[in-house]
């Protein structure tokens, strides 16, 4: 019951509930805005997920795995069998034990679990731009300070490791690396991530790389953080490789003397992974590498379509990406990248603006090729449509 007192003193209506102020600045992702106001028969080149169901063998293995009672809650860092299959393979590139792995509930949560427990208020987190925009959210949600450093077209989307050095001050603690890149399809290659790794151990800052889409790769080899430098906390997931993003199943993998501070965060955030997924994820490592095989080739077929036939539209200005499933093509045309993807939504393309992942996504539009080769095709007939009304 209500103490007399507080009736008296906050009555109800004049006292409303206040939300937390680390909330106020911070918005739900631009990309999923541009659902809004697309035509019924809209072809969506806009979410980041692969159209493929995920291998049967993984479905069989999340099917048995619920009919067999594996329902309950597990232990708070995953699985044993998944932890100890993850950490062997990274045990291929360095030392890495089952104790320095831990399964997530998606890539989301292990970023969110790692920035929380590293990042004190004030702290400064160099962050790609443009880059995903959850890396700025979850600086800023937990009192940090997003530095941007700018990955540009001209550069291939590829870090300026003396532009990275200029960034950083006594106040840095982390960096955040996305190879290969969401939203530039960029790759970082061994050079440059040999750079970054040693200009983090001589300034004493952790590498937070954001590996989530390290096996869908074209013409490009995989650079992993892991073994490169002693502070580096690899993010992953299964949620692009095995097309199971709706499964909420992830995991990180870092060093002996971040891991048990990660792992306290991780277990405050979601108490342990889901089950039931953390086998499907088990059988999709142990028996899925054909099926990972055999969608990126899909992929390719698609980027090259998609990459040349932007390049053939005039005001378009397109790098062949070397990894993930975007395109991120320049465009000179007299339209904010806002105002050009709005357009091309209500003319039934959902894509992104590149502003929606930071100031120098600006001139530029996310098309996602995670749709089949005929919709891409259709699509891309709409844009050149829309393009010449505007030129
Ligand atoms: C670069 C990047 N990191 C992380 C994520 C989140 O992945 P998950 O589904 O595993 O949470 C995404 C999803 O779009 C992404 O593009």
């Amino acid at each position: 019951m209500l103490h007399l007192y507080a009736k008296v003193k906050y009555p109800v209506a004049l006292c409303p509930i206040m939300p937390a102020k680390r909330f106020s600045n911070i918005e739900i992702s631009g990309i999923r805005k541009m659902f809004e106001g697309a035509p019924p028969d809209a072809i969506n080149l806009g979410l980041g997920e692969p159209d493929f169901q995920p291998p049967e063998c993984v479905l069989n293995a999340l099917q048995n795995a619920v009919k067999n009672g594996f329902n309950k809650y597990g232990p708070i860092g995953g699985i044993p069998e998944l932890r100890s299959e993850i950490a062997a393979k990274y045990n291929q590139i360095a030392s890495t034990k089952s104790e320095n792995v831990i399964i997530t509930d998606g890539a989301t949560e292990a970023l969110f679990a790692t920035v929380l427990a590293l990042i004190d208020e004030g702290d400064e987190v160099l962050i790609p731009d443009p880059g995903f925009p959850l890396y700025e959210s979850h600086v800023r949600i937990c009192g940090g300070v997003p530095v941007f450093y700018s990955l540009s077209q001209k550069n291939d989307f590829i870090p300026d490791v003396n532009e990275l050095e200029t960034l950083i001050t006594p106040k840095t603690k982390a960096i955040i690396v996305n190879s290969p890149s969401n939203p530039t399809g960029g790759v970082i290659p061994a050079k440059t991530v040999e750079e970054i790794g040693t200009l983090a151990k001589n300034t004493n800052i952790v590498v937070i790389s954001d590996e989530v889409y390290d096996h869908i790769l074209y013409d490009a080899k995989h650079e992993t953080f892991w073994g490169r430098c002693d502070n580096a906390v690899i993010i992953n997931s299964f949620s692009k490789t095995y097309a199971m993003t709706g499964w909420r199943i992830g995991f990180l993998v870092a060093p002996s003397q971040l891991l048990p501070h990660i792992f306290k965060s991780h277990y405050h955030l979601i108490a342990c992974p889901p089950t039931p997924t953390q086998y499907a994820a088990l059988e999709a490592l142990l028996n899925a590498n054909e099926d990972i095989a055999r969608m990126v080739n899909e992929f390719r077929k698609r980027r090259d379509y998609i990459a040349g036939a932007l390049n053939s539209i005039p005001g378009f200005n397109c790098l062949v990406p070397k990894g993930a499933f975007y395109v991120f093509p320049e465009f000179n045309l007299p339209r904010t990248s806002m105002e050009l993807a709005t357009k091309l939504v209500q003319h039934g393309v959902i894509c992104t603006p590149g502003s929606a992942f930071g100031r120098n996504g600006e001139r530029h539009i996310r098309f996602s090729y995670a749709n089949s080769l005929e919709n891409i095709k259709r699509a891309i007939e709409r844009v050149r449509a829309v393009i010449e009304t505007l030129s």
